[in-house]
């Protein structure tokens, strides 16, 4: 795998090989020494556009557990426009011999830019593009539920049969995006829920099933999987729904809904969490939540995705 842009370019067996790697990562991280020599004179850099805590802290221990050097780049705020300013960074980071660019844009298909443009010869991860996808936070997302369903240390399993329903602002979620398609890849099936004002219009075309009342939709299926999204405010120049306490009503994982559910429904957010907007508080911190779980996976599988991706073939340029 030269780079990692987007869950559609991952077949079933690429997708299971990087969680099972993941699964060797997280036997690591049990260790009381938690670094491996793999990476070791490797550098990677963390080209991040847009405000981020955990992905990039993510990605930055899971380089240095691997022995790589890091180097962090906040981008934001420059004022040079976007082409020109990628172009310009990304030929100062090769020529600072980067083996690797993390990137975090706010203009979707920033990283396939990159890794077409030949201004560097790096591989490139996408870790979240404007509203277009976030690979490595489906990924993990993807381990989170094959470990709790299969098991710690299970390989060479995908999530057939498994219910997923997606719930909230998914026009604006690059989250979504990777979901529905690894998801998809992995045998599972997703539903998505939200106002019809946060569905993108392509949704048809997703192979989805659609409801516009969570009532409704839990009603008539009791999901394995209930993963709610972050309404995202920075990317609202308009009103999608009536007002807060609206949307938590019709949408929210409410402590009523929340407690509806059997115990074996999983609970996921990949963060950061509006407490009392898309979830409450009580459903967050239940014991059926894998938000924590899904923070420490996401060190395991970027770990998977950075040594994947670092120890492919190179085309040796002319
Ligand atoms: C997500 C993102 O940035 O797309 N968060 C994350 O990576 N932890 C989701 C979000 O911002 O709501």
């Amino acid at each position: 795998m030269r780079h990692l842009l987007s869950t559609t370019e991952l077949s079933r067996e690429a997708a299971i090989e990087l969680l099972d790697i993941s699964e060797d990562m997280a036997a690591v991280a049990d260790r009381e020494n938690k670094k491996l020599p793999a990476l070791r004179g490797k550098t990677v850099v963390n080209l991040f556009f847009e405000d981020s805590t955990r992905t990039r802290i993510s990605f930055e221990a899971a380089a240095k557990r691997l022995s790589a050097d890091v180097i962090n780049f906040s981008a934001k705020g420059s004022s040079v426009s976007k082409g020109e300013s990628l172009k310009d960074t990304a030929q100062t980071l090769s020529a600072m011999g980067a083996d690797a660019v993390v990137i975090r844009h706010g203009a979707s298909g920033a990283p396939a830019v990159l890794a077409a443009s030949g201004w560097i010869d790096a591989g490139i991860i996408n870790a979240g593009d404007g509203t277009h996808e976030h690979p490595t936070q489906a990924l993990l997302d993807a381990f989170t539920m094959r470990r709790r369903i299969h098991g710690a240390g299970s390989r060479g399993k995908g999530l057939d049969g498994v219910s997923v329903t997606i719930v909230g602002d998914i026009v604006h979620s690059r989250v979504a995006r990777s979901n529905v398609w690894l998801l998809k890849t992995l045998g599972a099936h997703v539903r998505l829920v939200a106002p019809a004002t946060l569905l993108p219009v392509a949704v048809d075309s997703w192979p989805v099933t659609i409801d516009y009342d969570l009532d409704h939709a839990l009603a008539e299926s009791t999901p394995d999987v209930i993963m709610m999204l972050r309404i995202q405010q920075e990317r609202m120049n308009d009103a999608f729904f009536p007002n807060p306490r609206e949307y938590a009503n019709v949408w929210g994982l409410s402590t009523a809904r929340w407690a509806k559910l059997p115990a074996t429904s999983l609970v996921m957010h990949p963060g950061p969490m509006n407490r009392g907007l898309e979830i409450s508080s009580a459903a967050a911190d239940s014991p059926q939540s894998t938000v924590l779980e899904q923070v420490a996976n996401g060190v395991s599988v970027r770990m998977a995705t950075l040594y994947t991706v670092l120890t492919s073939t190179r085309e040796v340029s002319a």
